[in-house]
């Protein structure tokens, strides 16, 4: 955990900006699997992390804006506990670990929020049932009321806060990317003729579990990687398809790292792929070189589709005028994602209390155009934001198929030359980035991305006979 002193000064920042009114925070549960005693790995709850740090299921925690007194509620270990879970430390020594000095046992929760019913209370936005109950019970509130009753100033302070990066988050961050880079590595070894998605996946898991870490989020591993999120695992590789892989490992603090990759399986491009693949590395590399505080990253979205679209121009397959076709929104048939999202303690960063709010502000607004639409970060970037990087080309047959059938951008696309694309697959690029005060900075030792080192990375064969 951070020290003592970064979360008393965020408690301290988020009184000044919420001001009136008590803050209450309800740290996850274990959620059963398939029976109580059986639960899903236990993952705390983000707000809760940046402000309370500890990683103890069942907890919650109350901040009051006015006098800035912070309440954690946590019970005092039973003989029970010990017996089952091992020595612990006390309660009152976890609570000063994070700069808290008043714990109250969990019951009496109810008691101070009923003592405090004719003020304010905020709360962030819940998405797991049990945190919705538990809040409704104690505000003697409707399930609808909890679910439709997040105090707006809290998440914009929250977001206003957290989308900053602390040096001592980026330390974080910095130093777990290493695993994430691992993680790639092998994968690109391990992209030959007769390996399973699923071995490979697997062993992605196992270095981010070998590091003392889950991964940050359902890893895809795909020969498939024109299916956007693909969480199925059931291919054996073969020699000459795509293998895409877009992964991550959750720090010791729970932060993500984000990176994707794409490999020749067999270790060498065909002359289509390797055309495909340097258009989508084109792109994400002028991301990395424009970014830089005030530019919004709406405007690096639309310069990424404008490379995209004008290399697929170059190939045949798109045609006309690309500023239009990009304006109107055609390119979107290959790249139909944003250019990249926020990245912190989520991998896509504060998304619970609600990506439009998280991604745009009065002056950048969302659009509803397929494709721009899926874009989650548009605003100004700004010093301390980190940020993914990611652009696409994907050919997705179904997508294809509805719009040649529907006539659509028949005027910058030309679907006869997409034929000779349908079995393609797709391609994705991934870097993480933290925007610096003159410009950005790629988080951790490049992953291998050119053309002839991914090969070699490949060609590598490391995992042989493991
Ligand atoms: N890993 C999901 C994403 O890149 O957005
Ligand atoms: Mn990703
Ligand atoms: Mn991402």
């Amino acid at each position: 955990m951070f020290t003592s002193e970064t979360y008393i000064a965020r408690r301290a920042k988020l009184c000044e900006k919420v001001g009136t009114g008590l803050m209450l925070f309800v740290g996850n549960v274990d959620i059963a699997c398939n029976y109580k005693d059986n639960t899903y790995h236990f993952r705390q709850d983000s707000s809760f992390l940046y402000l309370f740090g500890l990683q103890i299921a069942g907890i919650a925690a109350t901040l009051d804006a006015e006098t800035g007194e912070a309440v954690l509620y946590m019970d005092e270990l039973t003989m029970d506990d010990i017996i089952w879970m091992g020595p612990q430390e006390s309660v009152s020594d976890q609570a000063a670990k994070v700069g808290v000095t008043k714990v109250l046992p969990k019951a009496k929760l109810a008691d101070v929020i009923s003592a405090a019913k004719d003020r304010e209370i905020h709360f962030v936005p819940t998405y797991h049932a049990e945190t919705t109950i538990r809040i409704a019970n104690l505000l003697g509130k409707s399930i609808s009321e909890v679910e439709n009753g997040a105090s707006l100033k809290l998440i914009k302070a929250l977001i206003s806060m957290r989308e900053i990066k602390e040096k001592c988050e980026i330390d974080e961050l910095r130093k777990h990317m290493a695993v994430g880079r691992q993680m790639h590595m092998a994968a690109m070894a391990m992209a030959h003729e007769g390996r399973t998605e699923s071995e490979i996946m697997a062993m992605l898991d196992r270095i981010s579990l070998m590091n003392g870490q889950p991964v940050s989020f359902p890893t895809i591993c795909s020969v498939h990687g024109e299916t956007l999120h693909n969480h199925s695992y059931k291919n054996t590789l073969k020699k000459g398809q795509l293998l895409l892989v877009d992964a991550g490992s959750e720090s010791p603090l729970c932060y993500a790292t984000d990176h994707t990759r794409t490999s020749p399986v067999g270790g060498k491009f065909t002359n289509q792929q390797r055309e495909i693949y340097q258009i989508v590395l084109d792109a994400n590399n002028a991301v990395a070189a424009a970014c830089e505080p005030g530019l919004t990253y709406r405007e690096m979205h639309l310069m990424a589709c404008r490379i995209i679209a004008g290399g697929l121009k170059e190939l045949g397959i798109m045609k006309g005028d690309m500023d239009d076709a990009v304006m109107e929104g055609a390119h979107a048939l290959f790249m139909p994602h944003g250019i990249g999202h926020m990245l912190g303690l989520d991998v896509h960063d504060m998304e619970s209390y609600n990506d439009t709010l998280v991604g745009y502000d009065d002056e950048t607004t969302r659009s509803t155009q397929f494709g721009l639409s899926a874009l989650r970060l548009g605003k100004r970037l700004r010093e301390g934001f980190v940020v993914t990087d990611e652009p696409g080309i994907y050919f997705i047959p179904a997508l294809i198929d509805k719009w040649r059938a529907e006539g659509l951008f028949k005027d910058f696309i030309n679907y006869d030359a997409l034929e000779q694309y349908r079995s393609f697959g797709g391609i994705r690029l991934e870097d993480d980035l933290l925007i610096t005060r003159h410009g950005c900075e790629i988080l951790g030792e490049r992953i291998p991305i050119e053309i002839d080192d991914v090969e070699n990375e490949v060609n590598k064969d490391t995992y042989h006979n493991k």
